[in-house]
């Protein structure tokens, strides 16, 4: 399969950020097209494109655009502001391709954010952006600037009537103000824990007020589908998962970077446009949408990478994350490196997550330490059971996810580690150490 890029496609041009490049590709011509539409058009449009959301559930963009309560419904809400926030926290381990995108082409975004606006009926729009990404805040900035300077922001946008405010908001830094109603109290001022739903943020988001949540990625695919088309769209990808995207390879691979292509590329066509696993190595387990997506093997190269296929393959299609672990990779070691990241990351707000991502450490760090019981691995099995779908939010499944999954595919290996410490670390491994006899549970 060729890539097909479309919001990479000038990334390598020098100054691709600025207005000027943006215009010289067609930059804002999509913003016309929308605002001699009706907003009600540019919804339909966007749903019939069939766009699902890039970041991570997959739930369809114009679906959750049509749930905005509008004033013909009569509802109290219909009477409220709308607003449009897009979600620009990207924390997840592995997730990496909002932020080379921000960098690379922020008018895209903000083109994206005035059509999607506009459909909704919101006159103020916010994008929350981590915070440590200092130099994407800076160019975010500059693009927002450079917009209301083209009037493309602010009153009357192209003499159409429509005025929209944008504000560029910066995190403090937590993985978990990327969970929707986490960031909306974050955004209010206050410290980012979930909110209980319903209501859903359709209906009482920021502010108690209608509020669209999206992706950045799903928010910049917006001007490409309402310039070139719905049927254009469609071409690429399946009918469930229509369409292109980012995928970003990360870890042993050769060339690790962004590559866009349409849904339903495979992992190994993907490596095989990467100079596939690092030389001298071969796939041992990879991820497919983040850390807090089930572990995949070297038997599923050939999934199709769309949110249909890789379901069926027991794991999610997430955030298009390719993390690509060869086998010099110690299984137990990366579990812990991302379970100490959800014990961190966890807001403390619900019992299971806030324990148990805390003993999994613990146990992990037993057995990453050859000093492992027999009974441990059920142990791990049972907390992590206990945090999976019984937490309240999503957070908690992602930290459960690697634990049950590794296990599904590298028993074995935790055995191993019970048995004769850590196979990958001469320093912890009974296996290596030698001459000297070495005591039960292996060297520290
Ligand atoms: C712990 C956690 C972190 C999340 N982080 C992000 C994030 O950084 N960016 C993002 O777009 N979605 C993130 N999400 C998903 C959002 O809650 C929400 O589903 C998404 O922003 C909706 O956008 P979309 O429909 O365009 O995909 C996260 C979810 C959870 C549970
Ligand atoms: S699952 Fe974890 S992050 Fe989510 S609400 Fe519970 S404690 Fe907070």
């Amino acid at each position: 399969m060729t890539l097909t890029p479309v919001l990479s496609s000038y990334w390598d041009e020098s100054e691709s950020w600025t207005l000027d490049t943006y215009t010289r590709h067609d930059g804002y011509r999509a913003l016309r097209k929308a605002l001699a539409a009706d907003p009600d058009e540019v919804i339909a449009t966007v749903k019939q494109a069939g766009l699902r959301g890039r970041g991570g559930a997959g739930f369809p963009t114009g679906v959750k655009w049509g749930f905005i309560p509008q004033d013909r419904d009569g509802s109290p809400a219909a009477a409220k502001p709308h607003y449009l926030v897009v979600n620009a926290d990207e924390s997840e381990p592995g997730t990496c391709k909002d932020m080379p995108l921000l960098l690379a082409t922020p008018h895209v975004l903000v083109e994206g954010v005035i059509i999607a606006a506009y459909a909704i009926r919101a006159a103020h729009a916010f994008i929350y952006v981590r915070g440590e990404v200092v130099p994407v805040l800076r160019r975010l900035h500059a693009a927002v600037a450079e917009a209301y300077a083209a009037g493309y922001l602010g009153h009357d946008i192209l003499g159409s009537g429509f005025d929209l405010e944008l504000i560029v908001h910066a995190g403090a830094g937590a993985y978990i103000c990327g969970e929707e109603t986490a960031l909306l109290d974050s955004l209010e001022g206050r410290r980012g824990q979930p909110r209980l739903r319903p209501p859903f943020p359709a209906v009482a988001g920021l502010y108690a007020c209608p509020t669209v949540v999206n992706n950045v990625e799903s928010i910049a695919s917006v001007p490409a589908i309402i310039d070139r088309g719905t049927e254009w769209f469609r071409s690429m990808g399946s009918e469930k998962s229509p369409g292109f995207t980012l995928y970003s390879l990360s870890g042993h691979v050769t060339r690790p970077g962004q590559y866009e292509a349409p849904l339903g590329v495979t992992l190994r066509e993907l490596l095989a446009h990467a100079g596939g696993v690092r030389a001298g190595h071969t796939l041992k387990f990879w991820t497919p949408g983040g850390s807090s997506t089930p572990l995949l093997t070297a038997e599923h190269l050939d999934v199709p990478l769309d949110y249909e296929n890789v379901g069926a393959a027991g794991s999610m299609l997430g955030t298009k994350a390719l993390q690509i672990f060869d086998d010099t990779t110690c299984v137990v070691r990366a579990v812990l490196r991302w379970t100490e990241f959800y014990a961190h990351e966890s807001c403390g707000k619900c019992t299971p997550c806030r324990e148990g991502t805390y003993w999994l450490v613990q146990l992990l760090q037993r057995l990453e330490d050859g000093e492992a019981a027999a009974g441990d691995l059920d142990t791990l099995l049972d907390i992590a059971d206990n945090i999976n779908g019984k937490s309240f939010c999503a957070l908690g499944d992602g930290a459960a996810s690697p634990i049950i999954s590794s296990l599904e595919y590298f028993r074995d290996e935790y055995e191993q580690h019970i048995r004769s410490g850590c196979p990958f670390d001469p320093a912890r491994s009974t296996a290596w150490a030698a001459p000297d006899p070495t005591p039960a549970g292996g060297v520290r």
